[in-house]
């Protein structure tokens, strides 16, 4: 058992305040007619984002979404809509987070194919075997790039690679790693990143907004059109003739909050540069903080236990102890710890 923070983050003045405006406004983002000026600024902020994660895709386009759980969920969607020949296979890794499990099931398709880890990341030769034993079926590989536990990221380029000679499309869940991309520095560990389809991408984690304010990514608009939906008290067509944009098809959601609000103001206040400096701070701090662990001589880091913003770590006295007596002293410093706001994992 080990120690990690949870990934929700304090959020931004700015973006607490531009909630407050937004809360106050409250426009529902399934209609142009409730929603002009918030869908206009909805469609810029989603605009830059699809720029940000498939700069090279010549329609790359993004949808807002209530966090991970539900970009995961309209990923597999969207990728079953575009398999032909037989019900989508499902291929991940052990490190992969829940919701990708339940949105398979929620949406029909088999259990995933699970394949090994090696150091919490999805082992390419383990995926590589996995998609030759499921040849013949329409294939989608879910990599993440922030695994929820360890904050590692999957090979991307070589599971990019893999997934091209399988011809599988491609998911990556970068829930939690994904604004690593805002810094300069840090934004080539996500190089591959650009080869999927569709990319999960929170700022409810690495983001500093309040909740909720999550992504789904696409390289290719088009494959937002399952998504499309026509409801007279809505998208009227005479409204959709003169010009007006449809928000309805943005979400398998219909009354929506204006979660983009909060996005735009801080991309306004900070910038690119700014955010992705307040993520190399907290990539700095976590290194930092991995080296005290380190030097501790009553804290034990775990081998590789720094990923992204995740220090894993436990006392040492625990690594003399047999097994049960060893968690039982983690559990005790983990109640003292959660008086502090220190969350846990199990591993
Ligand atoms: C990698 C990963 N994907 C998806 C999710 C789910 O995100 P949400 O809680 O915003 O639905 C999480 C949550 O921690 C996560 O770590």
């Amino acid at each position: 058992m080990y120690k990690r923070q949870h990934l929700h983050c304090p959020p931004l003045a700015v973006a607490v305040a531009a909630e407050l405006a937004g809360a106050a406004l409250n426009p529902s983002m399934d209609s142009w007619d409730q929603a002009p000026a918030a869908g206009v600024i909805e469609e810029l902020t989603t605009a830059a984002l699809a720029r940000l994660v498939h700069p090279q895709a010549p329609a790359p386009d993004a949808l807002i979404t209530s966090g991970g759980t539900e970009s995961n969920l309209v990923a597999l969607l969207l990728a079953r809509e575009r398999a032909a020949g037989g019900p989508l296979r499902v291929v991940t890794g052990t490190n992969a987070h829940h919701s990708v499990h339940r949105a398979a099931w929620m949406l029909g398709l088999p259990a995933p194919t699970v394949v090994a880890c090696h150091e919490g990341r999805i082992d390419p030769a383990a995926l590589d075997r996995a998609l030759t034993g499921l040849a013949g079926s329409p294939l989608l590989v879910v990599a993440t790039a922030g695994t929820t536990d360890e904050g590692r990221i999957d090979p991307l380029p070589e599971i990019a690679r893999i997934a091209e000679r399988h011809t599988a499309q491609l998911h990556v869940d970068a829930a939690y790693g994904g604004p690593l991309l805002f810094s300069e520095r840090l934004a080539p560990q996500l190089a591959g990143l650009e080869h999927a389809a569709t990319v999960t991408f929170d700022l409810h984690k690495l983001g500093w907004q309040p909740v909720a304010a999550g992504v789904l990514a696409v390289a290719d608009a088009a494959m937002l059109a399952p998504l499309s939906l026509r409801a007279d008290y809505l998208n009227a067509d005479d409204d959709t003739e003169a010009g007006l944009p449809d928000l309805l098809g943005r979400s398998i959601r219909t009354t929506r909050r204006p979660d983009a609000l909060k996005m735009a103001v801080t991309f306004r206040a900070l910038g690119r540069r700014g955010l992705g400096k307040l993520v190399e701070h907290c990539v700095r701090t976590a290194e930092e903080f991995g080296r005290a662990v380190e030097a501790h001589p009553r804290l034990r880091l775990r081998p590789g236990g720094i990923g992204i913003s995740t220090v894993l770590f436990r006392p040492a006295v625990a690594d003399a102890l047999p097994d049960e007596a060893g968690d039982a002293v983690v559990a005790a410093v983990r109640r003292i710890l959660l008086a502090e706001a220190v969350s846990y994992t199990h591993l």
